[in-house]
């Protein structure tokens, strides 16, 4: 019998087996022809990020994102996609409410087409607790947690002695209570290092220095479609211009 689409794709456990063999790659896309792309070049995993709210939605923060508005961007990317793994955030407001509220919106986007969620913060490990528990991968988030933006601000975490010990205990915990891969954001490379090489599964970094198991960044940033990415972001392209200059040409043609 043929595979279908899924079965061909990297898997939860093809990512596992990745930590210390080689690094992780790792990439957001919100539409069809971003998945595609990202497909074909080889990425391992493509994150429908909650990202989508400022990056593709035009919202000030990831905070308005609805399950509605993942779930249809999951579509979209799983129909593209042929060898990536598909993990898919759960937006503000899908974990916080208690496990069965959670998990249920966690099946909502497995049925859209994603792998996995991804889900931030060690705070409603009750709720990654039931996800995991009905079969569904999940990959945690710890650092600077986007949906937190209005508690933490925009800024670096795990610098002070408080911060890093807090870190490294919910790096465990999520692990212990089976997550199988951890996002780490905005923190030092040192403490990166240290997460890094204190669990066994693989801990994808971004704004965390080069030695974590694997790197995510937003595509648009490493790509240059927006003039003011992050200062970590080391731009592979400058599409900006290239796009704006290929529109006004098509505009002065006709
Ligand atoms: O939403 C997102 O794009 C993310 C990545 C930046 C890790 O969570």
């Amino acid at each position: 019998m043929e595979k279908t689409q899924t079965q061909k794709r990297k898997t939860a456990k093809t990512v596992k087996s990745l930590k210390n063999h080689r690094k992780i790659s790792m990439l957001t896309a919100y539409d069809y022809p971003f998945a595609k792309l990202l497909d074909e070049a080889g990425i391992d995993i493509i994150l429908v990020g909650d990202s989508l709210g400022n990056v593709g939605l035009g919202y000030k923060n990831t905070l308005p994102v609805t399950l509605t508005e993942m779930i249809i961007h999951t579509q979209a990317v799983s129909r593209a996609v042929n060898q990536a793994m598909v993990v898919t955030d759960m937006p503000f407001g899908t974990f916080q409410q208690g496990p069965k509220h959670a998990l249920s919106c966690a099946i909502d986007l497995i049925k859209a087409g994603a792998q996995a969620v991804k889900i931030e913060g060690a705070q409603h490990l009750d709720s990654i607790k039931a996800i995991i528990r009905a079969g569904i991968p999940v990959m945690g988030h710890l650092g600077f947690t986007p949906q937190s933006v209005n508690q933490l601000g925009y800024s670096i975490q795990g610098k002070s002695k408080l911060q890093t010990s807090n870190i490294k205990k919910d790096a465990k915990r999520l692990e212990k209570l089976g997550c199988f891969s951890v996002v780490l954001e905005l923190v030092p490379p040192d403490l990166a290092k240290q997460v890094s090489s204190s669990l066994k599964i693989p801990v994808i970094g971004i704004g965390a220095g080069p030695h974590c198991d694997g790197q995510v960044l937003v595509t648009h940033d490493l790509l240059g479609l927006y003039p003011n990415p992050p200062s970590f972001v080391k731009k592979q392209a400058n599409l900006n211009p290239l796009i704006k200059k290929a529109l006004q040409k098509f505009i002065k043609s006709i």
